[in-house]
């Protein structure tokens, strides 16, 4: 090919790069919003462990942190059941491995709606679903604990692991946990 004909496809160049950029825009917004929707609990037993008395939650949204099985844990009072979830009579608890799912830094609940939407870059999008989640400060993962725990955000797309609970008299105890993806150990 000669000096003109190179000249005249100079175009291809800067055409070529953008639509490589687009399609590694398209493959990124494909991967991080393809979430894993938690099915029925897949516990693995574990030794028994008192994790907090009942009136140490005593509103909804409480939470009592611990660790189980050698990982960082909560344990949250919810105001409904969700799968996974133990319910003593009106009241439902939930307890989820705090190992964020993408590269396993610690999460923590985040009540502040407009935390959620000015840090994180997550807002709800109905209103019935503005409450506290847990979000990772490493990329801004969301997590639904109504939701078992399920990943609504970010580059995690598998949800939390969740600990299997009972109650034995007025305390709440930690009896299993799920299985960390294979990537957080
Ligand atoms: S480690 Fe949690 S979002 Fe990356």
């Amino acid at each position: 090919m000669n000096r003109r004909a190179l000249l005249e496809k100079w175009w291809l160049i800067p055409v070529g790069l953008t639509a490589s950029a687009f399609a590694g825009m398209g493959l990124y917004a494909l991967r991080v919003s393809r979430k894993s929707v938690p099915g029925a609990p897949q516990f693995q037993a574990g030794t028994a462990q008192r994790v907090a008395a009942l009136p140490a939650l005593g509103t909804d949204w409480a939470e009592v942190e611990f660790s189980y099985a050698g990982r960082p844990c909560v344990l949250l009072r919810l105001p409904a059941a969700t799968l996974g979830s133990l319910d003593v009579g009106e009241q439902h608890y939930a307890a989820f491995s705090r190992v964020c799912t993408h590269l396993g830094c610690p999460v923590n609940l985040v009540r502040d709606t407009e935390v959620l939407a000015f840090s994180f870059g997550y807002r709800a999008p109905n209103p019935v679903d503005q409450h506290p989640y847990l979000g990772c400060p490493c990329h801004y993962s969301v997590f639904n604990p109504l939701a078992s725990g399920e990943a609504v955000f970010g580059k995690a797309h598998l949800p939390l692991p969740r600990v299997r609970l009972e109650r034995r008299g007025n305390d709440l105890w930690a009896t299993g946990i799920e299985p960390a993806p294979e990537n957080v150990g």
